[in-house]
């Protein structure tokens, strides 16, 4: 059943191209619109919404996070994306205005769980996010939309973090068309995109070889630090999140901008710190503030693991190991940079002996508080 492959989270990695091409089939039309006629919110309460919700756990809470990027940029409301363990024992402002969004491959996670039913009971509309058909979570929303990965084995969760992304997207640029805002032309152009990137994501993990041998180098580390920007933060997040639980290592994401209020102090000789660098088009003055940061750490001795889409040249004198991705737009780079992190994380575990399918003191599914 694992097809193959050593581990259910090897065949899971590699399934992602048709996971993400899965997530996005009938839901983009022949006119390059998008038809989410199964989310049984009608277009006239999408045009209502006055603020947006995110509430998840892990990586899904990740695929959130980077989820409000693209909801405020395309749709400008405003969007706040919170663990559901924190948000189901705060005071959130909801109303009826206000749209949940609660991400979960299992549907059956508890915090997100009571998070979605307090969100109801303050007569907010709950959209599910979600991989598992009649789960719980599906089941007490008001809508859902599923992402197709398929069944999800190893813990360690890898395509079902893609097709969230995948169905994030759809949400916001869905919530920009009904709405229609200025950026009508670029969420066209991004839907294009968009309906192409299943073979970005193949693409990446065609070159995958370089960055297990990396890993392998690595296997005796103790600290692998992840720094990123805009989208690239959260992909650091959940690149840091895969070394914990995968590897056992202690492994922390940051944002590059806040590297000179503290963690810098974290950097000393062949420290291994992986970047993720933006695109160069698009926002390049976050690009040029990226280099700066890595050569800043190299001077102080990290060792650099740049991940930087084909092209970008101005990274190649600072990186001390180059993993290139596909050109994509902006707010989709999550898709295709989070690949090598996964590949990353798992060969790591693998080469340190550790159980990669059923990482120790894990469960696939929390559902307990
Ligand atoms: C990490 C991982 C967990 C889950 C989290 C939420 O690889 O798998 O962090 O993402 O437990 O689970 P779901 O999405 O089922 O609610």
């Amino acid at each position: 059943e694992k097809g193959g492959y050593d581990y259910f989270m090897l065949k899971e990695i590699a399934e992602q191209p048709k996971a993400v091409a899965d997530t996005l089939l009938g839901r983009i039309d022949a006119a390059g619109s998008l038809t989410l006629d199964e989310v049984r919110i009608s277009d006239a309460e999408l045009r209502e919404v006055d603020k947006v919700v995110i509430v998840a756990c892990g990586t899904a809470f990740h695929a959130g996070l980077i989820a409000k990027y693209a909801i405020e940029h395309w749709t400008r409301i405003p969007c706040e994306v919170e663990l559901a363990s924190e948000f189901r024992y705060r005071d959130p402002i909801l109303g009826a205005r206000s749209l949940v969004i609660a991400i979960s491959q299992s549907g059956e996670t508890m915090d997100t769980l009571m998070a979605l039913r307090h969100a109801r009971q303050q007569g907010s509309k709950v959209l599910a996010i979600c991989n598992t058909n009649g789960s719980t979570i599906p089941r007490e929303s008001d809508a859902v939309l599923y992402t197709h990965a398929g069944p999800e084995v190893a813990v360690a969760s890898t395509k079902a973090f893609l097709t969230q992304l995948v169905a994030c997207y759809l949400v916001a640029l869905y919530l920009g068309q009904v709405r229609g805002t200025k950026w009508g032309d670029e969420i066209t152009a991004v839907i294009r995109d968009l309906s192409h990137i299943s073979g970005a994501v193949e693409r990446v993990l065609e070159t995958m070889e370089p960055v297990r041998a990396l890993a392998r180098t690595l296997a005796h580390k103790n600290t692998v630090l992840f720094l990123g920007r805009h989208v690239g933060y959260p992909v650091a997040l959940e690149g840091a999140l895969k070394l914990k639980e995968l590897a056992y290592m202690h492994a922390e994401g940051f944002a590059a901008g806040e590297l000179k209020h503290g963690p810098i102090a974290l950097i000393e000789e062949d420290l291994p710190v992986v970047v993720v660098v933006p695109s160069p088009r698009g926002r390049s003055v976050l690009h040029d503030k990226i280099v700066s940061n890595i050569q800043e750490i190299r001077a102080r001795g990290a060792r650099t693991i740049v991940i930087a889409e084909e092209g970008d040249e101005a990274v190649v004198p600072y990186a001390d190991h180059l993993i290139r991705i596909p050109v994509t737009p902006t707010l989709l780079q999550p898709l295709v940079a989070t690949v090598p992190l996964q590949v990353f994380a798992c060969e790591l575990a693998t080469a340190r002996g550790n159980e990669v399918d059923q990482p120790r003191n894990l469960a696939k599914s929390v559902t307990v508080e």
